[in-house]
């Protein structure tokens, strides 16, 4: 393949929606159908046109001539560019009207772009919103055929795949009842099972995670994975970051159109759980008259490190990390007790943790300058945004030498492979804390 193993490379991206104007969308199979004769995939042509805005100036900058314009129409995405390589699996996170479904309308020849370009070198298969893509008035097994005519597939070569995508589907039961009767989940069962089987080199998957349930949700992601490891590109949407950091090596960041950041899993996910808490991952008092300070201690800093000892702001789940504190004791002889206190994002206590340090547990402490960390267990801490309260009492009696709340904060981002709470369900877990407990069970026929 030339180009390098670029699969998909978005050139500064940019779709205006007019607002109280809805855009005719192609919900059905004859709109998308229309849609790839007019554009066939293996066709890379560049979308330049300003659609049907012709009549409005985008300048240099992307910005609207003419105010009353500029109070009707809505930037759904901004210069958004970035590529993808051929095999690899990459997640599209942002939060509400982020973009990310505009995105993917683009790159599944919906919608066109209203400025930029995108190239896609292979057959792309899509699963966007509910039953785009199917049909209403034909059967189940109708709009498998057609869809496989959509990829560029032959009759027989669908039929081959015909069994696996029922089988997949779970809705056999229902092949030759039109579409329309399905419920949504049944439709996106099937929907999801015709895009994951018609070997697509470009698979493109919509919030498929939201829909149905967890043992359907979990099916689905093994798929992908497997689509993945078959050398086969995935770009893939979802609010799920357990399910994101798992499958995907490489995240995109949207917010309000723009793209944040783009990288590794790990880091996007745990910068993007980070994003409410403006509080820093580590913090350093240079000047002594502005620490945190008692008559005979004084914070010096405050840091989250890895069990490497090297500063971090996010981890994953199944990781140890320590909290740290630096102070100095400024007068011989007092015992001290540093502690901390550790939040979630809506302020519940995960806990609290006092330093028993057996080297220095009720003893008096010499003037100098201390470094005392606290070890978080893997798989401890559920996933999301946490903050520390770094506090140091003396003892007898108890005198607050500095309580610093929010001194700092970190992420820590979930996982589904083993060895965590979850087991093999994909869905939120709820709870502060998130522990892999042993369990044992006991069985009797009777
Ligand atoms: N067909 C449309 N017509 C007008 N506005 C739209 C249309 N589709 C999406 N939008 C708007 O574009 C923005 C981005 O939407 P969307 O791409 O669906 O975001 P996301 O999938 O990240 O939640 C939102 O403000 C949304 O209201
Ligand atoms: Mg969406």
């Amino acid at each position: 393949m030339n180009g390098g193993d670029i699969a998909v490379r978005i050139e500064d991206v940019a779709k205006v929606y007019r607002l109280g104007v809805r855009e005719q969308s192609s919900d059905n199979l004859a709109g998308v159908l229309w849609n790839f004769i007019r554009s066939p995939v293996s066709n890379f042509r560049k979308y330049r046109s300003l659609y049907n805005f012709s009549d409005l100036e985008l300048g240099a900058e992307g910005e609207v001539a003419g105010r009353q314009e500029q109070d009707n129409i809505l930037w759904a995405l901004r210069g958004v560019s970035f590529s993808v390589k051929v095999g690899e699996v990459v997640g599209i996170i942002g939060g509400n009207g982020a973009g990310k479904s505009t995105l993917l309308k683009i790159l599944s020849r919906i919608t066109p772009p209203t400025r930029g370009a995108v190239d896609i070198h292979g057959r792309v298969s899509s699963l966007l919103e509910v039953g785009t893509g199917f049909h209403p008035e034909l059967t189940g097994r109708e709009n498998v055929f057609l869809n496989g005519t959509i990829l560029g597939m032959r009759h027989k070569e669908v039929a081959q795949k015909f069994d696996e995508i029922v089988a997949f589907s779970e809705v056999e039961k229902f092949l030759d009842t039109p579409v329309k009767r399905y419920s949504s989940g049944m439709r996106v069962r099937l929907a999801f099972a015709v895009a994951a089987h018609l070997e697509p080199e470009v698979l493109i998957v919509d919030e498929v995670l939201a829909v149905g349930d967890a043992a359907f949700q979990q099916k689905c992601m093994n798929k992908m994975q497997d689509v993945g490891r078959e050398g086969r590109t995935v770009l893939f949407v979802s609010h799920n970051m357990p399910a994101v950091t798992t499958l995907c090596d490489r995240v995109v960041w949207l917010k309000q159109g723009h793209k944040v950041a783009e990288g590794p899993a790990q880091d996007i996910v745990g910068e993007y759980l980070l994003a409410g808490a403006v509080t820093a991952s580590h913090r350093e008092w240079r000047d002594p008259a502005t620490a945190p300070s008692g008559e005979f201690a004084r914070l010096r800093a405050a840091r989250i490190v890895s069990e490497r000892g090297e500063l971090i702001e996010h981890c994953d789940i199944r990781e140890r990390i320590g909290i740290q504190m630096e102070f100095e004791v400024l007068k011989d002889g007092e015992v001290m007790l540093p502690h901390f206190m550790v939040k979630n994002d809506t302020g519940v206590v995960a806990f609290v943790t006092l330093d028993h340090d057996p080297g220095w547990y009720q003893k008096p402490r010499p003037a100098g300058r201390y470094v005392s960390t606290a070890w978080i267990p893997g798989n401890m801490l559920n996933e999301g945004p946490y903050f520390v309260d770094c506090s140091l009492l003396t003892r007898h009696p108890d005198v607050v030498q500095f309580d610093e709340p929010e001194t700092i904060s970190f992420a820590v981002t979930g996982s589904m492979e083993e060895g965590t709470a979850r087991g093999d369900w994909p869905g939120r877990l709820a709870g502060v804390v998130s522990p892999a407990l042993e369990w044992s069970t006991e069985y009797s026929r009777d």
